[in-house]
């Protein structure tokens, strides 16, 4: 099994037989070695830097209905809430004076949010943060509406695939989505110029190892600039309620293969690796992370945007909870980088 991984290491990429193997073999040895060739590649590329990301929450109406996910549009029991430009553009203010240089702009898909909002609200954070990126994250758009973000200034789009098997898809999703909408949309994203991000929950109701296997034959295919892979948490208020979640070992695990599969990815250890387990993070960051995502969005409306049950971090001010990731990031000899971060081919 070592030399499958000396393999995706020196080559960056395993046949589907060998992906299914690598899985089906992993020990908690195995994963010790993945995790020495994942951090090795990571150090070479970016350092000991942590990339920091302030995530705003902007709002949590959706009109999708997604069976895992706490804010679908058939929760009646979510209180929604949407926050306004000039909430937006003080939650950048507070970041930018902590020193964050990207905002995550994330959301529910809410049509409230239309092309000339969306525009509106990037330019005013454009003017008055040049040295800044925009991160969006809200879901599957038409090209012209993500051609007229990207004029507007915004320079990265985060849509995970979910789960790259069409079966599997509709196992997690309602009729009217589609994969090959959502993959579509990534191609048009990457053809319009953003970086982007396509990922994952691990441990997703019905996910099997060989839907893992293709979801990373098709992260190897389109060799995004980002990957977000995150445990499924299951919310109270969905079908999935009773479903078991996501592990911390088979997270880490797929953390490491995507390192070696994507030496110069953008990687961040989630806030759901940081629910299921208290140093999360910490673990993330010593398979290969390089990128964590403090939240930014007002306290009064953290416990609102509810994806999954436990959230943490929904009571803390965006400055602690930058500060306790300075001291957690310290605490295993890495360093919060205060930069905009960009993938390693534009910089
Ligand atoms: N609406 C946008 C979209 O669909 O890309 C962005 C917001 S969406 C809530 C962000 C991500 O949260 C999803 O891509 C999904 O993978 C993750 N998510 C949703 N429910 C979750 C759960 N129960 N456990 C873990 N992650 C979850
Ligand atoms: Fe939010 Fe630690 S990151 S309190």
């Amino acid at each position: 099994m070592k030399q499958l991984i000396d393999r995706l290491y020196e080559t960056h990429s395993l046949s589907r037989e060998e992906l299914k193997a690598l899985l089906e073999g992993r020990t908690k040895e195995l994963a010790e070695y993945l995790f020495e060739k994942a951090r090795e590649v990571r150090i070479c590329r970016y350092d000991h830097d942590v990339y920091i990301r302030g995530l705003i929450e902007f709002t949590n109406y959706c009109k999708n209905d997604c069976y895992y996910c706490g804010i679908r549009k058939s929760n009646k029991n979510a209180q929604r809430y949407r926050l306004t430009k000039e909430d937006i553009l003080t939650c950048c203010k507070e970041g930018y004076a902590l020193g964050f240089r990207t905002f995550v702009l994330q959301g529910g898909e809410d049509a409230y949010f239309n092309d000339e909002r969306m525009v509106d609200i990037i330019r005013s954070i454009k003017a008055a943060y040049q040295d800044c990126a925009i991160t969006l994250s809200i879901g599957e758009r038409s090209h012209e509406s993500y051609q007229r973000m990207y004029d507007a200034g915004a320079n990265r789009f985060l849509l995970r695939h979910e789960t790259a098997d069409e079966e599997h898809y509709g196992k997690l999703h309602p009729k009217n989505m589609r994969l090959s909408e959502r993959k579509a949309c990534l191609y048009d994203l990457k053809n319009i110029g953003y970086q982007v991000g396509c990922g994952f929950m691990t441990g997703s109701p019905y996910q099997t190892t060989d839907t893992i296997v293709e979801d990373l034959l098709f992260i190897q295919e389109l060799s995004p600039h980002m990957v977000g892979i995150g445990p499924f948490i299951p919310h109270h208020d969905t079908p999935f309620k009773d479903m078991q979640g996501g592990t911390l070992e088979l997270t880490l695990f797929l953390l490491g293969i995507v390192r070696l599969m994507l030496p110069d990815v953008l990687l961040p250890a989630t806030t759901a690796l940081g629910t299921i387990d208290e140093q999360g993070r910490e673990k993330g960051i010593l398979a290969g992370c390089n990128v964590v995502m403090p939240n930014l969005s007002p306290t009064a409306v953290r416990s609102k945007y509810m994806l999954y049950d436990n959230k943490i971090c929904t009571g803390d001010e965006a400055a602690e909870c930058r500060f306790c990731m300075q001291k957690r990031m310290e605490g295993i000899g890495y360093r919060v980088a205060v930069s905009r971060g960009d993938h390693l081919s534009l910089q």
